[in-house]
């Protein structure tokens, strides 16, 4: 038969029928049926197909051991935070973006130490328990934190300027299930702009930047972990992440504090800056 606009979606889709993986196979044919929906929606000159061809080129060319410019395509496309929100679990703290930043390992760092080794100016207190969605306090859980700093730039980002491992931190709860430690409060900050996403943006007029968060991890035996961010309220952007990571449940006052029995408590002095953030993990099924 000869390939028209209408012959088109199901030959293609045909040539599929024999894949060995089933789901492979539904995978290949859903994709076909609304890839061509796009074209036969948009129907796109030869010289605007090129132009896709191109824009797809130099985002697999950004890639380097250091930059995942797909994963940055994904994320400003939504499309991170819509499978994230698929297989997030139903109960429990919420899970959002990874982001591309969890690239090197936290340094494991004992309770109530500080992630900031470079001395930013607002001392802050980030605090919680980790529990299982039944209430029970999870001793010995995982917490792998990591943030930019207070101009918004990660360890990484400025290997001049902050000591690797800046920003990072891997702790273990206590006989109750908290953490603490100490930090600085984390800046809003542009994600990436100096590739084909950062263009893409450009020409579509959206803002680069996500609202100021410390992200983690969270996980212990015979529960689901859980990748989230604890976003500073009343941050710029919370309501137009360029990434759409933001859930109404993870704003988390960071609050000044002047309680000297706190101060004292943590080891900080009067007033520094607090956060409560207190995680909940579903229990496997
Ligand atoms: C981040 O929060 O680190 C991030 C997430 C998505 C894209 C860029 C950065
Ligand atoms: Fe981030």
């Amino acid at each position: 038969m000869d390939f028209t606009v209408d012959s088109a979606t199901p030959a293609v889709q045909a040539s599929f029928d024999a894949t060995p993986d089933s789901r492979l196979r539904d995978v290949l044919q859903s994709l076909t049926r609304h890839l061509h929906g796009v074209v036969r929606e948009v129907e796109p000159t030869i010289s605007e197909w090129n132009r896709a061809i191109e824009f797809l080129t130099a985002v697999g060319k950004a890639c380097t051991e250091t930059r995942q410019e797909f994963i940055l395509l994904s994320d400003v496309l939504g499309v991170s935070m819509l499978v994230e929100t698929i297989n997030g679990q139903d109960v429990g703290t919420e899970s959002t973006v990874l982001g591309p930043f969890h690239m090197t390992e936290s340094p494991v760092r004992a309770l109530g130490d500080s992630i900031d080794e470079v001395g930013g100016s607002r001392v802050c207190v980030v605090s919680g328990t980790v529990r299982s969605t039944s209430g029970r306090p999870l001793a010995g859980s995982t917490v792998d934190v990591w943030q930019c700093d207070e101009n918004g730039f990660y360890d990484v980002q400025v290997p001049d300027v902050q000591p690797a491992g800046n920003g990072r931190g891997l702790f273990s709860t206590d006989e109750l299930g908290r953490y603490w430690f100490r930090t600085v409060v984390p800046s809003h900050y542009p994600i990436p702009t100096d590739g084909p996403v950062g263009a893409l943006l450009n020409a579509t007029g959206r803002h680069p930047y996500r609202p100021a968060h410390v992200h983690f991890i969270a996980s212990a035996a015979g529960h689901e972990e859980v990748t989230t961010h604890a976003f500073v309220a009343g941050s710029p952007y919370t309501d137009s992440d360029a990434v759409f990571a933001v859930k109404e449940g993870l704003l988390v006052d960071f609050v000044e504090t002047d309680d000297a029995e706190l101060g004292a408590h943590y080891g900080v002095e009067v007033p520094f800056i607090h956060a409560a953030f207190d995680i909940e993990l579903a229990e496997t099924a």
